[in-house]
């Protein structure tokens, strides 16, 4: 008895969302605006239980030109000129590893986040010196001095940053004078109406066990349009300094990888308790399948660029 209750215990806990438990969700479920610290600390959840699993969907995704996105805005670092280059919310390190490949020693690259999980992922994959990894957060980075830096690249991370005008003045200090800054963040919606699909069949299951999420974003809203971060990167660097250009990465495949792969792109999908998911997964398969019977995924995202 005794044995099996303890068996039984670790059973239901091994079973707990822990995502679907964090303060954030909680917040929400009762109709609350959750605190900055409340995001964080589920994003830390979420990215601790599975490490990775931004360059899992990410990498899969390509333009019309067959580029990922990581390689999109690795285009943005050139040969002539610059050489002291950070990644800002690196994750597990597809970005820094694609730079080193790329550039070698001729780069200093250095690469910021809060999460241990993701961070233990790229320093195993960075070969060794090639990059300096920091945990810390991306609002306050006092081990740049002022100017220090010739590129800072942000791929999937500025749209989950609250406060997010914190850390573009804190991009803005450690760049040098004629540095520059780009972002891979989402893209406008109704360029793609498969992302359409799948937004509104996954925070369709999650709402029902969640009804307010959906209705109070990650991070700071204006990050999402291309008018309101032109205004609020503006306001940072000076409106002529600013661009940003649109684009589209695709997923295609098996029905069922395409479904899980898609959905790795939404955090709410990890609230679904895994009975849930499993059908939300079905039905997203299903969604996203033509008549030839492969699946297609496509994701809007643009590139900002900051010219300083
Ligand atoms: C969607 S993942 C993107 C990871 C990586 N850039 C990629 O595209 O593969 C977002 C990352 O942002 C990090 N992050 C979110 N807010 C942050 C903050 N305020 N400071 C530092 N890191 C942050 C998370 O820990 C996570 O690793």
């Amino acid at each position: 008895m005794g044995v099996s209750a303890v068996r039984r215990a670790d059973l239901d806990h091994s079973m707990t969302n822990l995502v679907a438990e964090t303060r954030w969700v909680e917040q929400l479920r009762q109709g609350l605006q959750p605190s900055a610290a409340d995001l964080r600390q589920h994003l830390l959840t979420v990215h601790q239980s599975r490490a990775g699993f931004t360059e899992a969907c990410a990498a899969r995704c390509r333009d019309s030109h067959g580029r990922t996105s990581y390689e999109w805005l690795a285009d943005a670092v050139e040969r002539d000129g610059h050489r002291r280059v950070l990644d800002l919310a690196c994750g597990s390190g597809p970005l820094l590893a694609l730079l080193a490949g790329r550039h070698g020693a001729a780069l200093e690259l250095s690469g910021i986040d809060m999460s241990k999980a993701e961070l233990g992922l790229a320093a195993a994959r960075v070969p060794n010196g090639l990059a300096t990894l920091h945990c810390a957060l991306a609002q306050d980075m006092p081990f740049f001095d002022d100017g220090a830096l010739d590129v800072v690249l942000c791929h999937w991370a500025l749209t989950l940053m609250d406060p997010v005008e914190p850390v573009l003045r804190e991009v803005r200090r450690v760049l040098r004078a004629g540095g520059r800054f780009a972002a891979i963040i989402d893209g406008p919606m109704e360029m793609a109406p498969r992302y359409q699909t799948a937004n509104a069949l996954i925070y369709d299951a999650v709402q029902r066990s969640v009804p307010h999420y959906g209705e109070i974003d990650m991070g700071d809203p204006r990050v999402r349009t291309a008018d309101a971060l032109l205004a609020l990167a503006g306001a940072v660097f000076g409106r002529n300094a600013v661009s940003i250009e649109p684009n589209i990465v695709s997923l295609t495949g098996d029905p069922a990888d395409v479904a899980r792969e898609a959905a790795g792109f939404f955090y709410a999908s990890f609230v679904l308790p895994d009975d849930e998911r499993a059908v939300m997964l079905a039905e997203l398969a299903a969604a996203l399948t033509d008549s030839d019977g492969t699946a297609r995924f496509d994701m809007p995202i643009n590139r900002l660029v900051v010219d300083l």
